[in-house]
């Protein structure tokens, strides 16, 4: 549906992104993931023609958004970063006043600002000021004026920073149902591992302006493929068992915690005989030994070396 093609944006000082190339398929739930300054938004900007690309281009069926942007316009809609509200107008009178931006009236926009409405779970506080509302509540409002234009596409800049864990599953929520029910296809950003994990078909993540690591979740774990992570768990552990495993050969890192474990061994290595082993050795008594899936933060972790949360 949309391509990105070695899309780049310099400013005075930064190269905001570099060569940055993506697609999204109809239908999809992209995950945009890196951590502050990564370029999220400075990509976003320039596929919603706000910002003029250093270089590169973005392809809409088979032509150039950033020379032709109406087409694409007509059918995306943009939840900013920054919330666009009217913080003296009610959340009704806000959904009105941008239905007309988009050229609706009458029975049509009436009809629309409802069905939104009930989609952002806010009929009930439609006569409230906005600036009565909870950060979370004006996040689902800021979400619900770029759903008044039925758009095909939603393309969501970091829609849940700063709001409480209700406000931020129904929009998780949200998002889910509008993929399932109208198969719309959403560019979802975030720093948050676990939201993209929940929501996305496919990841890309950006570092200080570079892509660093693009596919599904399966194909972006498998740059960890050389190891493995061994969770080991017993009501206590004594000093010589953590010590037999920390000077194991094949244990490369040890994470020691309470009752839990955790060794990284190369994926070549099985280590389960060894540890059981060990234990009887040393007289513990295990709980369990588990394989332990890794996550994406682990990815980015092992890509840049640093952890994805500020
Ligand atoms: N208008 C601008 N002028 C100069 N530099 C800019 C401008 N907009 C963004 N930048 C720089 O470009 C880089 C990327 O910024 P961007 O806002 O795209 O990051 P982001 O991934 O959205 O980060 P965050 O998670 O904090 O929103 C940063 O170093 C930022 O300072
Ligand atoms: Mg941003």
């Amino acid at each position: 549906m949309i391509e990105l093609v070695n899309l780049t944006k310099e400013y005075k000082n930064v190269k905001a992104v570099k060569n940055l190339s993506m697609f999204i398929e109809r239908g999809e739930i992209v995950g945009l993931l890196g951590p502050n300054g990564a370029g999220k938004s400075t990509a976003i900007s320039m596929l919603s023609s706000l910002v003029e690309p250093t270089s590169g281009d973005v392809r809409f069926e088979n032509s150039s958004i950033i020379k032709n942007p109406s087409k694409f316009r007509k059918i995306v809609g943009i939840v900013p970063q920054e919330i666009a509200l009217y913080e003296d107008l009610t959340a009704e009178e806000n959904l009105h006043f941008f239905g007309r931006i988009y050229h609706l009236r009458g029975a049509k926009l009436k009809q629309k600002v409802e069905e939104v409405l009930e989609q952002i779970g806010l009929s009930d506080r439609r006569k409230d000021v906005v600036k009565k509302f909870s950060g979370g509540m004006k996040r689902r409002l800021n979400i619900g004026v770029a759903m008044l234009h039925d758009p095909e596409m939603i393309i969501m800049d970091e829609p849940t920073v700063g709001i409480d864990p209700q406000s931020r599953n129904y929009i998780l929520e949200t998002v889910k149902r509008l993929n399932e029910e109208r198969n719309m296809t959403v560019l979802y950003t975030s720093h948050y591992m676990e939201e993209v994990e929940f929501l996305c078909d496919r990841i890309y993540i950006m570092d200080k302006g570079d892509l660093i690591a693009s596919g599904t979740k399966e194909e972006i774990k498998k740059i960890l493929s050389s190891e493995n992570t061994i969770a080991i768990k017993a009501d206590r552990f004594n000093k010589e068992f953590l010590d037999a495993l920390q000077n194991h050969p094949s244990v490369n890192r040890i994470t020691i915690g309470e009752r839990e474990v955790l060794i990284i061994v190369p994926r070549a290595v099985n280590m389960f005989s060894e540890v059981i082993k060990i234990a009887e050795e040393y007289g513990i008594e295990l709980v369990s030994v588990d394989n332990k899936a890794p996550t994406l933060e682990d990815v980015f972790l092992h890509l840049t070396g640093r952890a994805l949360r500020d």
